[in-house]
């Protein structure tokens, strides 16, 4: 069993991100971290005991990092979201939930050092640039770093240009990137090339209902304003989810495949937050990305709708 933190931003595909890794035997999520980025830290925590309560996995430890990026200043993705960050789902709080004082990046350096714990950052790079700045022995420590961020031939969805995570804080991302690359190590870049095939129709929803009514109506409740979101937006009927693909990937690593170059995040001007990807070795540098390209999509779901469906769920009201 692999031992992973989950850093992320609750978040609608984040909590489906969440309930994948939580209904995998070959991971064992030893804590959460939270990095303002779809919603605001605090709000992201909250959240995240959300998903933990219908999983009824509030055992699991989750921690709060940045509340805002390197140098931008914050821009929620609430608009995305909801305005409750959980797609105007309106889940009750979960009661007696206090912050705890050891912060993201402290529960992460204490955690890391083994070697033997991966990462699977699902927001903004804050929280791991910190640690970069603060423990860079831990954060190199890291057994294996999946992103979901960025994007190589594939357009933007911020910018005509830029993904999310990356745009939200690029100097982060570029902090990150510019480490691995020193370190001579590739971080896995799970961009919008691939995650873009990975789109939740009413189709699978109504089947997942169908399956596994507490799932299914849970599932539902969740993505109902991103559906809406993405009709307006792109006019997809259903919804994009980044985030478990990224957690596929760690999982079952013949989901995705792609190409090793080195890549550089940039930080101003009107390509800020774009994944600039060397494919054809123009600076003469070693890789640090494992960009992923291909996605084999029958094998994600294949893998995430089982196992979604297994979940047995608690009814929130
Ligand atoms: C990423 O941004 C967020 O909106 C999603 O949760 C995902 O992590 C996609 O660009
Ligand atoms: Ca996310």
């Amino acid at each position: 069993m692999e031992k992973i933190i989950i850093d992320c931003d609750p978040g609608i595909d984040d909590s489906l991100a969440i309930m994948l890794a939580l209904s995998s035997p070959e991971v064992e999520v030893i804590g959460i971290t939270i990095v303002a980025g779809n919603s605001p830290s605090e709000l992201g925590f909250m959240n995240a005991k959300r998903v933990l309560k219908f999983l009824g996995r509030l055992d699991i430890p989750v921690y709060v990092g940045a509340d805002r990026p390197r140098v931008r200043n914050y821009v929620n993705a609430l608009d995305t979201h909801g305005e409750d960050g959980l797609g105007e789902s309106f889940l009750p709080e979960v009661p007696d939930q206090a912050i705890p004082k050891e912060s993201a990046v402290e529960f992460m350096k204490k955690s890391l050092r083994g070697g033997d714990v991966s990462v699977i950052a699902l927001g903004p790079l804050t929280n791991l640039a910190e640690l970069i700045d603060s423990d860079i022995d831990s954060f190199l420590s890291i057994k294996r770093l999946v992103s979901m961020g960025g994007n190589f031939r594939s357009h933007g969805n911020c910018s005509p240009v830029a993904e999310y995570n990356y745009w939200e804080d690029p100097d982060s991302a570029k902090v990150v990137f510019d480490a691995m690359y020193e370190a001579g190590r590739e971080i896995e870049m799970v961009g919008l090339d691939v995650t873009r095939k990975i789109v939740l129709t009413p189709e699978n929803l109504d089947d997942m209902k169908r399956e596994n009514p507490v799932v299914g109506d849970f599932v539902e409740r969740i993505t109902k304003f991103y559906f809406k979101f993405h009709w307006e937006w792109e006019h997809i009927r259903g919804c994009v989810i980044n985030d478990p693909l990224a957690v596929a990937q760690f999982i079952k690593p013949t989901i995705l495949s792609g190409i090793e170059a080195f890549t550089e995040v940039d930080t101003l001007g009107i390509s800020m937050g774009q994944t600039v990807v060397d494919s054809m070795g123009f600076y003469r540098k070693h890789s640090n990305a494992l960009v992923y390209t291909t996605v084999d999509e029958k094998a994600f779901w294949d893998l995430f709708l089982p196992r979604i469906l297994g979940i047995k769920g608690e009814r929130n009201e």
